[in-house]
């Protein structure tokens, strides 16, 4: 029932937004950092204006049939930004002559492309052409958030997509057995402090991951692994390397249950206990766990920081007109 309600709240908003915009009160808005100017959060106000009603209406139907897509598209955006920046090249398909981001074994379970595909169909019919796919996939993790119960962002537009996606540069991705300090060294090196990298992390407050994600934990003792919960994941592990373990106690809600089981020695992954297990850390994750409020704006901004790495901007990519393949 508040899932309801909250849906509702969510549409009244979206039409005093789009009232908004019509006014001209958020029109002018430019974002002004330095090297993505050409993104704009009315980037398609006079081009395509119902382009992010488009997506959260694509968004909102496949969530209420299947509400774990939520974690699916969060963790797609992140996928596409890590690699070649945020430019949609998490959503190309192999071809004959070229192995694709998605296809590598670092691609797990990386779900939602139909999502992005059915927002991409609605949106070539109004307005071809113009709204690009790394875009859509932005909008479409920031409303999957917002709908599983987190904080509600705007973020500029105007991303172009890349045409590069290869196998090879997935090896950019964190790898789940990395410590705090590998983990600050990679988010360092796209920008990020700490607090921002810990703030992040926190999208693991929805979905699973799979026990070869985690098993290599099981096969030592691990001290910063409570004994009750190794046994929980050893028993998901009994039922295979697919087998799924819940990053939380509430998969499909964004919220602080994260953090809190890290505070409780129940991460699910060897990069999630380990921001707890780190001094230089653990502070962060402590106060996340106390104040959800907290975590919610430090997550709202990093993830806005986050849709803008390394965006092409005007010809240095184009705007595909079917996002599984180049133009
Ligand atoms: C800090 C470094 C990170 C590491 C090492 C990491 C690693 C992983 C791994 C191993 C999985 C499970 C995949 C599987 O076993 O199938 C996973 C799932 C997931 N990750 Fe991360 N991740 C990181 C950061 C992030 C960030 C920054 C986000 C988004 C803001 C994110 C969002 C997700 C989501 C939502 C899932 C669940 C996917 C699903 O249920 O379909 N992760 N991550
Ligand atoms: C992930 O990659 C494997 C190959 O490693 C491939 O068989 C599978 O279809 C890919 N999954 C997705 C969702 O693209
Ligand atoms: C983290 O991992 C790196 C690389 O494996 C290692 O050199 C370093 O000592 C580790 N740091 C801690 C605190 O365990």
């Amino acid at each position: 029932m508040a899932r309801v309600k909250n849906r509702a709240a969510a549409d009244v908003m979206w039409g005093v937004m789009l009232l908004m915009q019509m006014m001209g009160l958020i029109r002018s808005f430019n974002f002004g950092i330095g090297g993505v100017d050409g993104l704009r959060m009315d980037y398609y106000f006079m081009s395509c204006p119902f382009a992010e009603q488009i997506v959260w209406n694509s968004v909102t139907s496949a969530l209420q049939s299947d509400p774990t897509l939520a974690a699916g598209l969060l963790r797609m955006h992140f996928h596409d930004c890590f690699i070649q920046g945020c430019d949609g090249s998490v959503l190309l398909d192999s071809t004959k002559d070229n192995t694709a981001e998605k296809d590598s074994p670092a691609n797990l379970s990386l779900r939602g492309y139909e999502v992005i595909d059915d927002a991409k169909e609605q949106i070539e019919e109004q307005c071809p052409g113009v709204v690009s796919c790394a875009d859509i996939l932005a909008m479409a993790a920031r409303d999957a958030v917002f709908w599983a119960g987190g904080p509600r962002y705007e973020i500029p537009k105007g991303r172009k997509d890349g045409a590069r996606s290869r196998i090879e540069d997935t090896i950019n991705l964190p790898s789940p057995t990395f410590n705090a300090s590998e983990l600050i060294r990679m988010f360092g090196q796209h920008g990020f402090s700490a607090q921002e990298m810990v703030a992040l992390s926190g999208g693991h407050t929805l979905g699973v991951a799979r026990c070869s994600s985690f098993k290599q934990r099981l096969s030592n003792s691990d001290p910063t692994l409570d004994s009750s919960f190794a046994k929980t994941l050893s028993k998901t592990c009994s039922a295979g390397d697919n087998a799924e373990q819940p990053f939380d106690a509430t998969r499909n809600t964004f919220d602080g249950a994260y953090y809190y089981g890290l505070v409780n020695k129940v991460g699910v992954l060897t990069s999630d206990q380990t921001l707890f297990a780190s001094a230089r850390t653990k502070g962060i994750v402590n106060g996340y766990a106390m104040n959800q409020a907290m975590f919610f704006f430090d997550f709202q901004q990093a993830m806005l920081k986050m849709s803008l790495l390394d965006v092409k901007e005007g010809s240095a990519g184009q705007v595909r007109l079917n996002c599984r393949k180049i133009n």
